[in-house]
């Protein structure tokens, strides 16, 4: 058994969260010592009542523990002491919080709307936990507020994969709200393109209802697209017909990238497309590979799909080969699964999200929200983000307007409560 576990668990480390992996496990506990699955056959309300308030109780103390070894680990941060905290030692794959997680009263919330503490067939679950952390990094950022800057992923998380933001979607009204605050908003988007055009086919429904909105032009200009994860940089422009001009590099690059030469992008690129070929010899892919200035993607030949193993085969393997070249330890790169193709970039969204952060004139990680669907460690595209700032999780663009719904619900809150 043991064996067998272990052997499963070293093969699917990629496809897991380790923090929150580790946080079900704790709520596993009182579930199966308390869940009362027999209830059923004894029609007893009362007694399903009374297991929802235990439950309750007790999820909602692990949360309390857990936000506890948080702030002793963002203490030892602070000391720089961060690789001796007891979290640390527990779930070594934790990195840097930017801020405190309210798990706690965010556990109280999602409760509220998702009775995880009613059920008693099944547990708390790897989404339960996801949700919950999201409204816990956001209540704490509300709290502690104003937020700064909001970034969106583009596939996925504000338009179905590969799609593109429709006049009606939901998300164009939550985020003309966000700008009318004064909040400034990125889409860091991995899709890299040198034209404005390109970007305003995929975004078009976003950028004119801007363009038609009342807002003032200074609240306006507060938009700007990164693409190709940290490639191109463009900006809001009432008098460009894509609504967006290009910002030139030496105007927004940090001072880390003015490092990066031509001839090791060159390399880097040359390697990953060697390694994205030798993955369609051996699996007999029938893919077309797609090279640009700043990135090469495998993608599959009209009519075809790959099957998910193809997309991370190829993606481990790339990302290996990219490692171990010397260009790959001298050069940051991105190889991610895109659900229907694989693609490695030059830089990643760390440096999309920081130097967005640059241009809206040095706004820092804890003030800063990045908001994606790529969040698992290898082969993702999202999870750099963490590295520069706060973080959430969401599955699908539905959830992700329920996330800015949520913002604006707790921001509300505040504002009443201090009035
Ligand atoms: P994201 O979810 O907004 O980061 O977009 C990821 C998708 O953009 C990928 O899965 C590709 O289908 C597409 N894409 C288009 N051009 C590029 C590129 O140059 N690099 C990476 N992805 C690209
Ligand atoms: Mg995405």
């Amino acid at each position: 058994m043991t064996t067998r576990y272990r052997v499963e668990y070293a093969l699917k480390t990629h496809r897991r969260d380790q923090l929150i992996e580790w946080i079900k496990g704790l709520l596993a506990v009182p579930f199966v010592l308390h869940s009362q699955p027999t209830a059923i056959f004894e029609e007893r309300r009362e007694r399903v009542a009374q297991m929802a308030s235990n439950a309750h109780r007790r999820y909602a103390e692990i949360m309390r523990d857990v936000e506890e070894l948080i702030n002793d680990h963002i203490a030892n941060q602070k000391a720089g002491t961060a690789e001796r905290s007891k979290l640390k030692l527990l779930v070594p794959t934790v990195g840097t919080f930017f801020t405190p997680l309210l798990l706690q009263d965010a556990f109280m919330y999602q409760d509220s709307r998702r009775f995880i503490s009613s059920r008693c067939f099944v547990p708390p679950s790897f989404n339960d936990v996801r949700l919950i952390l999201n409204t816990a990094q956001i209540m704490s950022l509300v709290r502690g507020g104003p937020i700064e800057l909001m970034t969106f992923d583009g596939d996925v998380t504000l338009y179905d994969d590969g799609e593109s933001l429709a006049p009606e979607s939901a998300v164009i009204r939550r985020i003309l709200t966000l700008m009318s605050k004064g909040i400034n908003v990125g889409i860091v988007t991995a899709a890299g393109y040198l034209e404005a055009m390109k970007y305003y086919s995929r975004l078009h429904g976003l950028l004119d209802a801007i363009h038609a909105s009342q807002l003032p032009l200074e609240l306006k200009e507060k938009i700007v697209v990164m693409g190709g994860e940290s490639n191109y940089l463009f900006r809001y422009s009432s008098s460009s017909p894509d609504r967006l001009i290009p910002v030139p590099r030496h105007e927004w690059l940090l001072d880390d990238m003015k490092l990066w030469s031509e001839e090791d992008i060159n390399e880097l690129l040359d390697t990953a497309e060697s390694a994205l070929k030798g993955s369609i010899e051996t699996m007999h892919l029938d893919a077309q590979i797609i090279r640009k200035e700043r990135g090469v993607g495998m993608v599959p030949s009209p009519g075809q799909r790959f099957a998910r193993e193809q997309l991370e085969e190829t993606v481990l393997l790339t990302q290996k080969i990219l490692e171990i070249s010397p260009v790959g330890r001298r050069l940051p790169f991105c190889a991610f699964n895109g659900g229907s193709d694989v693609f490695v970039d030059i830089g990643d969204k760390a440096w999309g999200v920081q130097a967005c952060q640059k241009f809206f004139g040095g706004i820092e990680g804890a003030k800063t929200l990045h908001i994606g669907d790529q969040f698992l460690s290898a082969g993702a595209n999202d999870f750099k983000a963490r590295l520069a700032c706060t973080t959430a999780w969401i599955a699908s663009p539905t959830e992700t307007v329920a996330l800015l719904d949520e913002i604006s619900e707790l921001d509300q809150l505040m504002e009443f409560k201090r009035k």
